[in-house]
């Protein structure tokens, strides 16, 4: 899923803190076991996101798309104890899976794992958030991020994953509905007037808005 070649991106996990083994166990686990394996965040991309927890110090995280809980769980274990994560996934199937890891982290009274669909779970949810994850649907990335903003506070974060889409968003006229979906989401948040934006070319893209 990686842009950088593989030589740099052999590089770049020798030199980034390593992931504790287990969440090592659960990124094997989930290329044995689950159907789309590439969609897990991999250690590079979850010390990143650890780093911004670590940094931004956020006490209320929401993350959309918890596939097997992997992310989740990365920034779980860099929230204050007090701090809470709450994570939505539509996949019921996964339940037992990121139950299991969940308990392994011993970050379990910090994790709030909802399972629902995300447009209806959102309007929903009372708290307000310092940094939100979207990872799930891309069609349906911007309708996250206009449903979540109201409950960002001012000064909190949306992360967007994927956003280079392999690169193609940069390469490509024409892209497939995903393809198209995060081009037309990253020209809405770049030329929203209410956040500041960078797109972080982590991975397969990350697009960094701050709540103005
Ligand atoms: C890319 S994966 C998330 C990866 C995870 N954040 C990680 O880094 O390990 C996307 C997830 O979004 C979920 N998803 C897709 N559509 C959704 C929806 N409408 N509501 C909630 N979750 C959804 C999928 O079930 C899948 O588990």
């Amino acid at each position: 899923m990686s842009l950088l070649p593989e030589d740099i991106e052999q590089y770049v996990a020798a030199h980034t803190t390593a992931a504790p083994d287990f969440l090592d166990e659960l990124e094997r686990e989930t290329k044995l076991k689950v159907l789309m394996p590439q969609m897990i965040s991999g250690s590079i991309q979850g010390s990143t996101l650890a780093m911004f927890v670590h940094m931004m110090q956020p006490k209320s995280i929401l993350e959309v798309g918890t596939f097997t809980g992997y992310s989740a769980i990365w920034m779980a274990q860099a929230l204050a104890d007090n701090g809470v994560i709450t994570t939505v996934d539509i996949n019921e199937e996964l339940e037992d899976m990121v139950r299991n890891y969940i308990a392994k982290s011993q970050q379990a009274h910090k994790i709030r794992y909802v399972i629902g669909n995300a447009l209806d779970v959102i309007p929903t949810l009372e708290s307000t958030f310092d940094l939100v994850f979207l990872d799930a649907d891309k069609v349906n990335y911007q309708a996250y991020y206009d449903m979540v903003f109201p409950k960002v506070r001012k000064g909190g974060f949306i992360i967007a994953d994927n956003v280079l889409w392999g690169g193609k968003v940069a390469k490509e006229e024409k892209l497939k509905p995903n393809g198209e979906a995060i081009r037309r989401f990253n020209e809405y948040v770049h030329n929203d007037p209410r956040v500041e934006n960078v797109l972080l070319p982590v991975r397969d893209g990350l697009m960094i808005a701050r709540k103005l």
